[in-house]
């Protein structure tokens, strides 16, 4: 039995990072293209009507005059909608670790009206990369990467104006446990072992995610309102979701920790026996779904109830 059936979710993510190795953040997006496949895809083939941006800017709710922090702010697919509602007397701050991000940022959000400071950085160093507080400060999908959660959510807060909130967006852990199970299907089936299986992902990872990040954020925020957003990809095609598998999401984490260590022909093989199983279930079922749970908590300085 894989020793991952035996551990708790939080160890289950915990496990995941230490797998995946601190300079895992700078192979995934030392390159925007994985990234921004997946948002693509996301954005095409979702369920849900309203798109995961639309309800991040429901849950900021802007006037558009704020002085707004993001942290970790990836190619800025996020904060371009949020700098497009900016407007006289708002400005931005924008961090992110990997400097290949943050250049695709600057390409993608360039608003004359609102002033933007890029700054490469460690979130974990928050307090010294910035100065002063932020009316608005939006984390989205970080907690991927950061083992230890709870010293952000109090950086967070120190860098929150007492009358402003900070917004941080998460995706379960179980999300997409379709494509996880059709990847474990298939490495089993070309022949993979169970220890070598047994060190790769077998789901979502994140230290702070649906499951635990009111409690968590709640340690550091007088007042933390959760406002889920439920979604499914609907894939009709076996094309689009080989190419949100392999390219967008690199094999479920596989590649990045198998290259070198597998033959030559082993991605190839992979990839032929999830589009063939991916395949088998479009033609009985008209398409493969694939699940997804995500969570924005809007987070208050004082406790406001
Ligand atoms: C999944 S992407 C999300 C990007 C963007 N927030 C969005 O939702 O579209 C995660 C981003 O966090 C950045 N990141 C990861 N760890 C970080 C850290 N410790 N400090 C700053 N940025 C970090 C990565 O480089 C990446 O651009």
């Amino acid at each position: 039995m894989s020793s991952q059936a035996t551990m708790s979710r939080d160890e289950r993510s915990g496990y995941y990072m230490s797998l995946l190795g601190a300079d895992y953040v700078h192979s995934h997006f030392g390159d925007a293209t994985p990234l921004s496949i997946q948002q693509l895809t996301q954005n095409r083939y979702r369920r849900n009507p309203t798109t995961m941006v639309d309800h991040i800017l429901d849950v900021i709710d802007l006037s558009g005059t704020e002085r707004l922090l993001d942290v970790g702010c990836g190619n800025g697919f996020i904060l371009r909608d949020v700098a497009s509602r900016m407007r006289a007397g708002g400005s931005i701050t924008a961090i992110d670790i990997a400097p290949g991000m943050l250049e695709a940022a600057k390409e993608n959000v360039n608003f004359q009206w609102a002033p933007i400071e890029w700054i490469v950085g460690d979130a974990r160093e928050l307090g010294s990369l910035v100065d002063g507080v932020f009316d608005v400060v939006m984390a989205n999908y970080i907690f991927h990467y950061i083992p230890d959660p709870l010293p952000l959510c109090k950086a967070f807060r120190a860098v929150t104006a007492a009358s402003g909130k900070t917004i941080v967006t998460v995706e379960g852990l179980d999300s997409m446990h379709e494509m996880y199970q059709v990847h474990l299907d298939a490495l089993r089936a070309v022949g993979a072992s169970e220890s070598l299986i047994d060190g790769l992902p077998h789901g979502r990872r994140g230290s702070l995610s649906t499951h635990n990040g009111a409690q968590l954020l709640r340690s550091a925020f007088g007042s933390v309102t959760e406002y889920p957003y439920t979604d499914a990809l609907v894939f009709d095609n076996v094309a689009a979701f080989m190419e949100f598998y392999a390219a967008g999401h690199r094999y479920c984490g596989a590649l990045p920790l198998l290259e070198g260590r597998v033959e030559a022909d082993f991605f190839d093989r992979l990839a032929k026996e999830v589009s063939e199983r991916v395949g088998r279930i479009i033609s009985n079922d008209g398409v493969f779904l694939l699940q997804k749970e995500n969570t924005v908590f809007a987070c208050w300085p004082e406790d406001t109830k």
